[in-house]
């Protein structure tokens, strides 16, 4: 069963705001590898996010911070291939885009010749500006990323919700502003307080994904692998857990390993 918009055979830039327009919610995830990205396309989510996330998920990092733009490109290329109708969107990697506009769009361009993702995420608001105005101009559909921004985890120090004081506040709506009008498609909000979130996606015209930011947003995101439970360390208040893939997993392997000490695998049907 697909729960897709029957109205989006492909999902682009424009129909995730037309969603917003629609008062739909947007489904987002993210994938870093060819299987899982044709799974849940097949099973109907709007817009896959190949994550800088893959630096943990897939790598084993401690942070987003060591992930490189070849890798990246590596990841979305296999999320493309087994994509039909999700819009791809491809995070710029810590260090190929914050602090010199020309770096950003030779990176950004990198990634959709490379890797033929669809449209990229760079986190941060005013400071990189002048790197997504860049970007832009290229063609190239930029998401905003605000809020817990993890490739400046050593600038904050800790993961904790982000804009609870007034001031941080006050800031994260000017950026949130001035990313819509530089012209992002959309922007992704992280780990603030639900009241914050709302504000602000009432404020903006473009779709504001939320991933604990609460309810009153455009849509929501989860990384893939903490949703379907393959993670068991990573326990934030706003994850739901559909599955729990790391009991299933183990169990599986388990009895495969049992079965073959066994001489029970193959048995004669298994066999040639
Ligand atoms: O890299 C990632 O997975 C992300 C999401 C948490 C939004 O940026």
């Amino acid at each position: 069963m697909s729960v897709a918009s029957s109205d989006f055979k492909k999902v682009t830039t424009n129909s995730v705001q037309e969603m917003k327009r629609k008062g739909e919610k947007i489904s987002m995830l993210t994938a870093y590898d060819y299987t899982l990205a044709r799974i849940i396309d097949q099973a109907g989510i709007d817009v896959i996010l190949v994550g800088d996330s893959a630096s943990n998920v897939m790598a084993g990092h401690e942070t987003t911070l060591p992930i490189t733009l070849n890798e990246m490109i590596y990841h979305a290329s296999s999320v493309v291939r087994a994509v039909t109708r999700a819009l791809v969107v491809v995070d710029l990697p810590f260090g190929s885009y914050q602090g010199n506009s020309k770096e950003a769009l030779v990176s950004a361009i990198r990634i959709m010749k490379e890797s033929g993702g669809h449209a990229v995420k760079l986190e941060g608001g005013i400071e990189i500006l002048e790197s997504i105005q860049r970007i832009l101009t290229a063609g190239i559909p930029v998401m905003g990323h605000l809020g817990l921004t993890p490739q400046s985890i050593y600038k904050f120090g800790t993961y904790t919700v982000r804009a609870k004081e007034e001031e941080e506040a006050e800031k994260l709506i000017a950026d949130a502003l001035a990313l819509e009008v530089a012209g992002c498609f959309a922007l992704v909000l992280e780990k603030i307080p639900a009241h914050l979130a709302k504000r602000v996606a009432e404020s903006l015209s473009i779709p504001v994904i939320g991933i604990g930011a609460g309810a009153d947003v455009d849509g929501q995101v989860l990384v893939l692998h903490d949703m379907l439970g393959m993670t068991h360390e990573f326990n934030p208040r706003f994850l739901r857990r559909y599955l729990d893939m790391y009991t299933e997993i183990t169990g599986a392997v388990r009895q495969y390993a049992q079965d073959v000490k066994d001489g029970d695998f193959p048995n004669a049907q298994e066999q040639y």
